[in-house]
């Protein structure tokens, strides 16, 4: 920030995930589409965010919903094409709401030119030095090069069929790597090619004029140089493990995002960088948004944390010590297209491993009514904290977690590579409700959905909430109204010390905010109630409330 420069926007930004196959289908095939969320954008607006992150729409085959991409630069066809893209993104623009998209550059789809110019050439080519090709071990080499696991489950190489089984040499065909599904090579990022041709994809968007980009898997570009051996721990996180991690958070990741950097700052408007990077530690996150490198990174620590005051006092501490020491503000966040949705997380006991996902034979299912008032007390403390956050559509809705999806429903590749053990993420990847009594809830107008919706999301549909002053949509216009209004999102927290250890309790510019995790209700301190997460009588806080108190 220079002093000629009004602050940035994505440092206070509140940021909604859009997931566009379950977004809005404007051509009514199952799918949401770009034409369906330019439908919606005033939808948006009166929510009052200021920016939207935009998951997958390139072209690519689905095999991980649209994390799989097979052309950097167009609109796959369920989604519209580039002209549907630059007219949503002008009327999101004229409506003040920016928009971030998702770039995927860790691996690229199977079907991604490039990769099937590899499986095509000789080992040792120019066609296979884009992505991770090696010889097997073992006498034939019909052992993968190491022991690595995919994080959708299952071994992390697969072998090819060499185009001409001649060539190949004593260790027959070669492995490639894939740390998520098989159908998602990883690149080498250690080949300038592909850093080249990642400048051209970050430009061929940047011209267009998006805002920003979240960045996926940006902790995994580079791997160890020798591709040790590693196994993570016993039912450890689908993405986070413990340092250290051959493939993940190596020191050579940071000098690709420099180079990013420098290439976002030849444009204007404050262009941004977020990371999805799952490292345990906040001060670990924090190394993806030093100065020269990114803007932006996921506080996941924070989003793991469980509905435990003490840790959450921990990690709200640690975050602002962590990402405040390098100059960037903290991102918030508690629920996106990966995670339990967190109305149904934070009602969740323990050993539930993020991506493992809930499902019908889960033991020790949550009380929807604990999840829905704990996950709207703790998005009306996220949204008090200074710094960016993000939420995730269907959160204000405060939609939960499907857990009762049908088996031959899934889609997650995690799931069929887990053969069934592992749930994984369609649970929270539903397409949202607009309207109760409409086709698919108003998601389309011909009732198709590529997930099938609950019966009960009737009375959880936008338009059955509008008029409600104690739902949840109108929960979070409130809390984002105010976060504006008292300028939160730029303040400074301090702590108030004093009150029962079952609180996190905290001041910021002028507003006293209180989050009672425990059973017992709290006493509150005198002032003017500004918003409370569960409306109640009397002058306790009860249990899983948060309240917003002005000083004045
Ligand atoms: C990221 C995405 C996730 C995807 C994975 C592989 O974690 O958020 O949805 O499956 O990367 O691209």
């Amino acid at each position: 920030m220079t002093s000629d420069h009004a602050p940035e926007w994505w440092r206070t930004a509140a940021i909604y995930q859009i997931y566009p196959r379950s977004f809005s289908d404007a051509d009514g095939d199952g799918m949401g589409d770009l034409r369906g969320v330019t439908t919606r954008l005033d939808a948006l607006r009166e929510l009052g965010v200021d920016a939207i992150w935009l998951s997958p729409f390139m072209t690519s085959p689905q095999r991980d919903a649209g994390y799989d991409v097979a052309d950097y630069c167009d609109v796959d066809p369920l989604f519209g094409d580039l002209a549907d893209f630059d007219a949503m993104l002008a009327a999101a623009h004229e409506r003040g709401i920016r928009m971030i998209v998702d770039l995927v550059p860790n691996h690229s789809s199977d079907q991604h030119p490039w990769f099937q110019e590899a499986l095509k050439a000789a080992p040792g080519s120019r066609e296979r030095a884009r992505y991770i090709f090696r010889d097997g071990q073992g006498e034939h080499g019909e052992e993968p090069p190491n022991n690595w696991q995919s994080v959708f489950g299952g071994p992390a190489w697969t072998r090819v069929t060499e185009a001409d089984g001649d060539a190949t040499g004593p260790n027959g065909p070669q492995w490639y790597l894939h740390l998520f599904d098989a159908s998602q090579p990883d690149f080498d990022w250690a080949n300038e090619e592909v850093r080249e041709e990642f400048r051209r994809i970050l430009r061929f968007w940047l011209d267009r004029g998006v805002d920003g980009f979240r960045v996926d898997v940006a902790h995994g570009l580079v791997k160890h140089d020798e591709l040790p051996d590693y196994m993570p721990p016993e039912d450890s996180d689908s993405m986070g493990g413990t340092e250290p991690v051959p493939y993940w958070g190596q020191e050579g990741v940071h000098e690709i995002y420099r180079d990013w950097h420098r290439v976002l700052a030849e444009y204007d408007g404050d262009r941004a960088l977020c990371a999805e990077a799952w490292m345990p530690t906040a001060a670990e996150v924090a190394l993806w948004v030093r100065p020269d490198e990114m803007h932006q990174a996921f506080n996941f620590p924070y989003l793991q944390a469980p509905w435990d005051a003490a840790r959450l006092r921990e990690v709200i501490e640690e975050s602002l010590e962590a990402f405040g020491g390098v100059g960037a503000p903290t991102t918030w966040v508690l629920s996106n297209h990966d995670v339990v949705r967190h109305a149904t997380r934070l009602a969740l006991g323990p050993g539930h491993p993020q991506g493992h996902g809930v499902g019908p034979k889960t033991p020790g299912k949550p009380d929807p009514a604990v999840g829905l008032r704990r996950g709207r007390a703790a998005t009306a403390l996220m949204l008090a904290l200074p710094g960016s956050a993000y939420l995730y559509q269907g959160e204000e809705l405060g939609l939960p977690e499907v857990i009762e999806l049908p088996d031959d429903a899934r889609q997650d590749p995690t799931w069929f590579r887990t053969g069934g053990e592992r749930y994984g993420r369609d649970g929270c990847r539903v397409p949202i409700p607009w309207e109760a009594h409409a086709p698919a809830y108003g998601f389309n107008d011909t009732g198709a959905t590529w997930l099938p919706q609950p019966s009960e999301w009737a009375e959880l549909a936008r338009d059955q909430q509008e008029g409600d002053a104690d739902s949840t949509l109108n929960l979070y216009k409130t809390l984002l109204r105010l976060r504006r209004e008292h300028a939160l999102a730029s303040g400074e927290l301090s702590w108030i010390d004093g009150l029962p250890p079952q609180t996190v309790a905290f001041r910021n510019t002028g507003v006293t905010v209180i989050a009672n995790l425990g059973a017992e209700p709290v006493a509150l301190p005198a002032g003017r109630l500004l918003v409370a997460s569960t409306p109640f009588d009397g002058d306790a806080l009860p249990a899983d409330t948060t309240v917003w108190i002005a000083e004045d």
